[in-house]
């Protein structure tokens, strides 16, 4: 046999991996759905649960719908609202010393990814005490695996795009090491993710667009990602990843996010008003969270950790003003036509499939490919206000060493390419990515 009987893609290789896996958590999709986490928390066997927000969804309607709901529901709520904007080792631990002084038996998480990633790092490090780098990703931590169960945790996204609520994946900056890294566990997925699309009436426009982006990028570098079948096999179950690669599962919703992000994104940045739009998007971000949750993302992640760690003086509007910050979904997609554009030219009849999704027409040329993925999304870009690439979030030439050293360390995703590719490419994938227009 010479090929996975699904898709040609996924074609076998001597000693790959054959077997794809499925894991996803429970959903609840809808507005007004908010108010009843209490009753899901009940359900849980919850009665105390540490509240994770910040300081600004704090404030938001949300925040009363699902604090009311909960206090409705008899559940006991010991609030944390510190919640770092851009979390860090130190901000993830203080979460954890918290739920330990808390005494709760669960979790529940309102805000951005920062948020949620928060509490599940609390939840983590509060049920499994470690030294810190214990969980962390190698080759930066030792990528410890989780010992056991941690306590239930209903998250509850006020943005969207992160799609935290549905991942195994907590992000944060090591602040001594001057990275961005991550614990990747299936541990640590919430049980319950609540997504309701009124939370998102108040995002302001460039927050729209870049996390918008970021699930455009989800998709289509889970999409593009190395097929699953051109890993090494596990030498047993126990040890698949939960980034496996490409896979047919995986498949379907990115093309389908694609599709609905392409439509919608324009319309939900132009008008906050746009309530079609808006949920559309919610749900898009929700599907290529399923897909990269079940794939991993690659090149535009792995290099928008640094992009994003190394920050010197930008500010996004739309953000707190008091720190230099490069947005998530800013810091992915201004590499993101480069890297495809890249990517494209190893394993174009893929991409094509990803430019088909994305509503622009496939060139005759396999070598054009590339090219046009790029081009659709710069036309986008330019169309949101998004940053002219990384000279637009004040990056230059000189500056493409360290970026280049940050993103090579993220292995786990450069792996995840569908090309084996070196310090000396990624030098060249910055340089390009200076800017586009
Ligand atoms: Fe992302």
């Amino acid at each position: 046999m010479t090929g996975h009987v699904i898709d040609p893609y996924f074609h076998r290789s001597p000693g790959g991996e054959d077997v794809f896996s499925i894991e996803n958590n429970a959903i609840r999709f809808g507005p007004g759905v908010l108010a009843e986490v209490g009753a899901e928390a009940r359900a849980l066997g919850l009665r105390r649960v540490a509240l994770f927000t910040d300081a600004r969804v704090r404030l938001l309607p949300a925040f009363d719908t699902l604090h009311a709901g909960l206090r409705g529901a008899g559940v006991d709520v010991a609030l944390y609202d510190s919640v770092a904007v851009e979390p860090t080792d130190r901000s993830f631990l203080a979460g954890a010393a918290f739920a330990v002084g808390a005494a709760v038996d669960g979790f529940v998480s309102l805000g951005g990814g920062s948020v949620i990633d928060t509490a599940k790092a609390a939840n983590l490090f509060s049920t499994w005490p470690a030294d810190f780098l214990d969980y962390v990703n190698a080759p930066i931590g030792l990528a410890r695996p989780v010992p056991g169960k941690l306590k239930p945790h209903i998250a509850c996204p006020t943005t969207f795009g992160t799609a935290s609520e549905t991942t195994g994946i907590a992000v944060c900056d090591l602040l001594d090491l001057r990275v961005k890294s991550g614990i990747v566990s299936r541990r640590i997925r919430p049980n319950l993710g609540v997504l309701d699309p009124t939370a998102l009436a108040s995002l302001p426009k460039l927050v729209v667009a870049a996390n918008g982006f970021d699930v455009l990028s989800h998709a289509i570098e889970s999409f593009t990602a190395r097929p699953f079948t051109l890993r090494a096999a596990p030498g047993e179950p126990g040890l698949r990843p939960l980034s496996q690669g490409a896979n047919p599962y995986g498949d379907q919703p990115c093309l389908q996010a694609i599709r609905i992000a392409a439509r919608f994104l324009e319309r939900a940045v132009a008008d906050p008003a746009d309530q079609e739009a808006r949920d559309n998007l919610m749900f898009a971000g929700l599907l290529a969270g399923i897909g990269f949750g079940n794939t991993g993302n690659h090149l535009p992640h792995a290099m928008s950790y640094p992009v994003a760690g190394q920050v010197k003086a930008y500010t996004a509007p739309g953000w707190p003003a008091d720190e230099p910050l490069v947005p998530h979904g800013i810091a992915v997609v201004v590499n993101a036509p480069a890297a495809f554009r890249f990517t494209a030219a190893a394993t174009p009849q893929r991409h094509a499939r990803a430019l088909e999704a994305f509503g622009a027409g496939v060139p005759d040329a396999p070598g054009d490919i590339g090219e046009a993925l790029a081009a659709r999304l710069t036309t986008l870009m330019r169309a949101t206000g998004i940053p002219n690439g990384l000279s637009g979030v004040g990056y230059a030439e000189a500056d493409i060493d360290i970026l280049a050293d940050g993103a090579f360390a993220q292995k786990r995703l450069v792996d995840n390419a569908p090309l084996p590719v070196t310090r000396a490419d990624l030098v060249a994938l910055f340089r390009a990515a200076l800017r586009y227009w």
